[in-house]
């Protein structure tokens, strides 16, 4: 059965279907897929059960892993492969991990709208979020595509930022939900510096890219940028340029951080969750 898109909201995201992920891809199928994110953005999944080495292999499709965080965090990494990002509220000995535990709380800054690793100098491109175990309810992941909003960005907001450049740091956002840190892991933290209107290279289309990691902007009081970014978030997370995916088991869900925003959504924390990331970051794209 040959690959097949449909879409599912008005501006964005399809569901993909036709291959079995748990085979390997080849080139024509990978620039397949590069050509429906372009136009789609997010792409679902449903019923790929993949292991972490499939997962892994699929990744490698499209550019090299990006390690966001965990230089930074050095989380112990329960996977086969270094270059998974471990969202699970699930320990080493796979059990589930208090509500307060640090793991958890700082995972939950994953529920404000953010792009993955945009405070790295490298760029995010690719995400890909497969389900292992979901919880009975709440937990849905939820997409914005941030070249409808800029489209649709009123005139007068878009000359305002249209030469802004934003400051994106680590560890801002988990900050903003009241985690801590100690000096001595904030000393060698640098922000990324993006403007906050960028151009996705593979639609041409033009993105409004503010992101809630972006704690300045260059030229601007902090509270003037603060208040500027929670604007233009509220802009682009209007129902219309939203998608809310509801996880199965056996989901794959991949995004283009480049041209949306993504949330994760409350649930009851004494259930499992098991969702496991990777991101790809522009560059080479064949397969080591
Ligand atoms: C992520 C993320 C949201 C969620 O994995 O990058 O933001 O629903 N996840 O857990
Ligand atoms: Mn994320």
């Amino acid at each position: 059965m040959p690959l097949k898109f449909s879409p599912i909201s008005e501006f964005f995201s399809a569901k993909a279907s036709g291959i079995d992920l748990r085979q390997p891809i080849d080139s024509n199928i990978a620039a397949s897929i590069e050509k429906a994110m372009d136009r789609y953005a997010v792409l679902v999944w449903r019923d790929q059960p993949i292991d972490e080495d499939q997962h892994m292999a699929l990744t490698k499709w499209f550019g090299p892993l990006d390690m966001g965080l965990l230089p930074i965090t050095k989380k112990p990494n329960r996977f086969k492969h270094r270059g998974f990002v471990d969202i699970a509220n699930i320990n080493a000995d796979n059990k589930i991990m208090m509500r307060d535990h640090q793991s958890v709380t700082s995972s939950m800054a994953n529920q404000l709208w953010h792009t993955d690793s945009s405070f790295l100098p490298t760029v995010a491109k690719y995400s890909l979020l497969c389900a292992c175990e979901v919880p009975a309810k709440g937990g849905e992941t939820e997409f914005a595509d941030l070249r409808a909003a800029y489209d649709e960005l009123p005139p007068e907001l878009k000359e305002i930022i249209a030469d802004l450049i934003g400051e994106h740091h680590p560890l801002y956002s988990r900050m903003l939900l009241g985690n801590r840190y100690s000096d001595e892991q904030l000393s060698n933290i640098t922000s990324a510096h993006w403007p906050l209107i960028r151009t996705h290279p593979g639609s041409g289309r033009k993105v409004l890219f503010a992101p809630i990691h972006i704690h300045k902007i260059e030229g601007m009081s902090v509270p003037e940028a603060r208040i500027l970014i929670h604007e233009l978030i509220e802009h682009c997370t209007q129902a219309k340029f939203v998608y809310r995916h509801e996880w199965q088991v056996g989901d794959l869900v991949m995004w283009d951080n480049r041209s949306t925003l993504h949330r994760g959504r409350r649930f009851d924390y004494t259930q499992r969750r098991e969702l496991r990331r990777t991101t790809t970051i522009e560059g080479d794209t064949s397969p080591a």
